[in-house]
């Protein structure tokens, strides 16, 4: 049986994403992503159950012109059974009666899943840790409270979608959003810095080095952005996983060469 998962439902949902991924950090990480996913799109996780045991899960996101699906699992001793083709062919069905174009960032287990499904590979999506801090002064990069519409319009080509309302989601749970006017921003979350736009290396780089002061260390690169892996050296980066980002439907129109680092694999 498989539907539609509720607020009360977050916590089998935590469970089986630890279960599917051996994500070894802490259960609250993962329970604010989902309750971001939950409020920003209410109808947009779904929850396999076999007998009475919730067992798999997924969740879609609408943007204006795509959808981004994410969050894709089964806990490992239901896996191979046909759960995660389930609950993909019915976020696929959900995701095609509004938009042309669905995305997602897909981990080598979830590859040939999407593959099946006719998704068509775009770039590498890759997580790493930053080790190191150089020591360099940083100036005109300040926080701010509210979302300005510079940013607003900057994400948006960036990342080829208006996705404002996730941002402020985030936000709202505590998330810093650092700022370098006009030029480019950053949104530091729970030791992650994503998205980081900016029209050049050079501010991309004040912003990271202001982000990994308030504690963020991991980043998601488009591995297309050549600027953004020859930036992170400096911070003697260590590659953590990486995914494939993918595709069915028409290509989005984004500026991967702004984008330096993703908002999250489930999100875009
Ligand atoms: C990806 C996942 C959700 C698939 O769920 P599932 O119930 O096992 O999927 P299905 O039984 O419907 O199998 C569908 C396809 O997924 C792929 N797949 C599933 N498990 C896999 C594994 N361990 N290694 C490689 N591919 C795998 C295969 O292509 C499989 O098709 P096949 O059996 O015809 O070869 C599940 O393996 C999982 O939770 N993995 C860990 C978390 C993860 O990586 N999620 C995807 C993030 S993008």
């Amino acid at each position: 049986m498989i539907r539609y998962a509720t607020p009360d439902d977050i916590e089998d949902m935590v469970s089986i994403f630890i279960d599917a991924y051996n994500f070894p950090g802490p259960r609250e990480s993962v329970k604010s992503s989902f309750e971001i996913s939950l409020e920003v799109q209410p109808d947009g996780c779904l929850l396999a159950f076999l007998k009475d045991e919730p067992v798999g899960m997924g969740c879609i996101f609408f943007y204006n012109k795509q959808a981004w699906i994410g969050l894709m699992g089964v806990k490992k001793a239901y896996q191979r059974r046909g759960i995660g083709t389930e609950v993909f062919r019915r976020l696929l069905e959900i995701g095609r009666r509004k938009v042309d174009t669905i995305r997602l960032d897909a981990s080598s287990q979830g590859y040939g899943l999407y593959k099946k499904f006719k998704f068509v590979d775009e770039y590498r999506t890759v997580r790493y840790e930053l080790m190191e801090r150089p020591i360099k002064r940083v100036e005109g990069v300040v926080e701010v409270n509210k979302i300005p519409n510079w940013v607003k319009e900057i994400d948006k080509k960036a990342f080829g979608d208006d996705r404002i309302r996730v941002l402020e989601a985030y936000m709202r749970r505590g998330a810093r959003l650092l700022c370098a006017e006009n030029e480019g921003f950053g949104l530091v979350y729970r030791g992650k810095i994503g998205p980081l736009v900016a029209d050049s290396p050079r501010v991309a780089e004040k912003i990271l080095l202001k982000a990994f002061q308030l504690g963020a260390r991991e980043i998601i690169i488009p591995e297309v952005n050549k600027d953004a892996l020859e930036l992170i050296k400096i911070f003697k980066p260590s590659q953590v996983t990486s995914c494939m980002r993918m595709r069915l439907g028409s290509k989005i129109e984004e500026k991967v060469d702004i984008y330096y680092g993703i908002l999250a694999y489930a999100k875009g």
